[in-house]
C-alpha cells in the first residue's frame, strides 16, 4: 500500500484533495507537526480506512483564515473508519473492526485522562494539553479527511461498534459519534439540562442542532434555538424545536413570547469567536452570545459553552480580540451566580451512551442535522456550500462505504 488521498487546507476558502502518504506507525514531518512530536513512535495505533469523515465548523475557522495554520495541512478530526492495521502494542482492537475515533487524541494514561477529561489530555500535544486531528496547533496528527488515518493508542481511543452490518445501517447517525453528537450533548449536559428544563441554543450550525436534539432526548420542556440563518432555523424547527430569528434583534423578546418569560433555565454557545452581532446585517461581534446568553439566562443557572474560543485570532476586527480578550459583562454572570464550561468535549464521557441510544431508535441525529453524503473528491464544494451557511452537515465518503445511504 503506497498512496492516500486527502483534504488539505491551501489558504483562506480554499481547499484540494491532494494525493499524501499511506499513514505508517510514525508521526512524520509535515505541515502544522510540532517538531517535539516528529518521529514519535506509535506501536499502540491503528491505521483505518475511512468510512466516513464529516465537514465541521471546527475546521472552517481554519479554512475561511481565522488561524495560523499551515498550508497542506491534511483536514478532518471527525472519523469514523475499518481497522486495517494495528500496530504491535495494540491488544484488543482488531482488523476488520468498525470504529468510531473521538476527535480528541488522548493518551489513556495521564492524570487527566484518567479522569476522563479527554479534550484536556496531557501527553499528546507538546504546545499545550488537548489535542486533535488535522488541526492547527494540536501536535500535528495527520487528519481523516482522507481514504487513510492513523489512530494513536487505539485500544483506549476507538470504540468499537457491537455489530458491523447494523452499524453500516445506522451508519450516517454513528459519524456524529466523533464529535457533533457527543459536543452538543455535553454542552447541554453542563448548561445542566434535565427534565422540564427551559433551554435555548445559540447556534442552528451542525453543533447547535446536535446541542437541540440532546436537550430533547434529556427531557427538556422546551428548547428554542437562534440563529439568523432561516433555513438552519427551520430544520431546528423540523424536529420539534422552537426558533428565534436574531436578524430581527437580540433572543430575549422573543424568548418572551414563547415562554411567557425573558429567560430560560439553561443555554448553550453553539457559535463561538466568529459570532455576529443581532439585528438587521450586523457585523462580527465575537462577545455577543456569551453576554446575551448571561442576560438570559435565569439566576442559578448555567451555561454550557461548547462553541470555540481562541488564544489569538489574526483575523478578528479590533486589537483586544486579535489576542483572544473579549469585552465580556461578567459582572452580569456574577451577579446571577452563573455557572459557566468551556472547552473541547470529553467525547469518550458519552460516545458509548449515544451510540447506544441511536442503535436503539431513541434519536434520528443525522435527520436531525440533515447529513448528506458526497465523495472526498467533492470536499471542496462541500466547503464552500457548509462556509455559506448550507442547513447541512456534509459526510465524506472516501471509500464508497456511504453509497446509497443518506440521513
Ligand atoms: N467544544 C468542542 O468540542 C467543539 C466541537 C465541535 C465544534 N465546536 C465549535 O462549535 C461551534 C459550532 O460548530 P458548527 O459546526 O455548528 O459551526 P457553524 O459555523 O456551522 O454554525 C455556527 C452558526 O452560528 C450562527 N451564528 C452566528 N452568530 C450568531 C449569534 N450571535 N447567535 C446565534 N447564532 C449565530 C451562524 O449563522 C451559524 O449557523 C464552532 O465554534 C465550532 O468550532 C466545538
Ligand atoms: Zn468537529
Ligand atoms: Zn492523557
Amino acid at each position: 500500500m503506497s498512496g492516500n488521498r486527502a483534504v488539505a487546507y491551501k489558504g483562506p476558502g480554499e481547499v484540494e484533495v491532494i494525493d499524501t502518504d499511506y499513514p505508517e506507525f510514525e508521526l512524520k514531518d509535515g505541515p502544522g507537526v510540532n517538531p517535539a512530536n516528529v518521529g514519535r513512535k506509535v506501536p499502540h495505533g491503528a491505521i483505518l480506512r475511512t468510512v466516513a469523515t464529516n465537514i465541521c465548523g471546527s475546521d472552517q475557522h481554519m479554512v475561511r483564515g481565522r488561524t495560523t495554520a499551515p498550508a497542506n495541512l491534511v483536514l478532518g478530526h471527525e472519523i469514523t473508519g475499518e481497522v486495517v492495521e494495528v500496530g504491535p502494542g495494540v491488544e484488543f482492537i482488531k482488523v476488520g473492526d468498525l470504529v468510531s475515533v473521538p476527535f480528541n487524541i488522548s493518551c489513556g494514561r495521564c492524570k487527566n485522562c484518567i479522569e476522563r477529561k479527554t479534550g484536556i489530555c496531557l501527553n499528546v500535544n507538546p504546545d499545550r494539553p488537548g489535542s486533535a486531528y488535522g488541526y492547527v496547533d494540536m501536535g500535528g496528527w495527520v487528519g481523516g479527511q482522507a481514504e487513510y488515518v492513523l489512530v494513536p493508542y487505539a485500544d483506549w481511543n476507538l470504540l468499537k461498534f457491537p455489530d458491523k452490518d447494523q452499524a453500516l445501517e445506522k451508519i450516517m447517525d454513528l459519524t456524529m459519534l466523533s464529535d457533533i453528537f457527543p459536543t452538543g450533548f455535553h454542552g447541554a449536559v453542563t448548561a445542566g439540562v434535565g427534565v422540564g428544563s427551559t433551554v435555548y441554543v445559540a447556534g442552528a450550525g451542525p453543533v447547535g442542532l446536535a446541542a437541540a436534539t440532546s436537550a430533547l432526548l434529556l427531557g427538556a420542556a422546551a428548547v428554542i434555538v437562534g440563529d439568523m440563518n432561516e433555513g438552519r432555523l427551520a430544520q431546528a424547527r423540523s424536529f420539534g424545536c422552537e426558533t428565534v430569528d436574531l436578524s430581527q434583534g437580540g433572543p430575549a423578546e422573543q424568548i418572551e413570547q414563547i415562554l411567557g418569560v425573558p429567560e430560560v433555565d439553561c443555554a448553550v454557545d453553539a457559535v463561538g469567536f466568529e459570532a455576529k452581532g443581532h439585528g438587521h446585517d450586523a457585523k462580527e461581534a465575537p462577545a455577543t452570545v456569551l453576554n446575551s446568553l448571561m442576560d438570559i439566562t435565569a439566576a442559578g443557572g448555567a451555561m454550557g459553552i461548547p462553541g470555540l474560543y481562541v488564544t489569538g485570532d489574526p483575523g478578528a476586527s479590533d486589537e483586544a480580540a486579535k489576542k483572544g480578550s473579549l469585552s465580556l459583562s461578567l459582572g452580569t454572570g456574577w451577579a446571577k451566580s452563573l455557572s459557566f464550561t468551556t472547552g473541547q468535549c470529553p467525547v469518550m464521557k458519552y460516545n458509548r451512551g449515544l451510540m447506544n441510544a441511536i442503535l436503539h431508535d431513541r434519536v434520528h441525529i443525522a435527520k436531525n442535522v440533515n447529513a448528506t453524503a458526497i465523495t472526498l473528491e467533492d470536499a471542496p464544494r462541500g466547503y464552500k456550500e457548509f462556509d455559506a451557511g448550507a442547513a447541512t452537515k456534509y459526510v465524506l465518503n472516501p471509500n464508497g462505504y456511504l453509497d446509497g445511504k443518506a440521513a
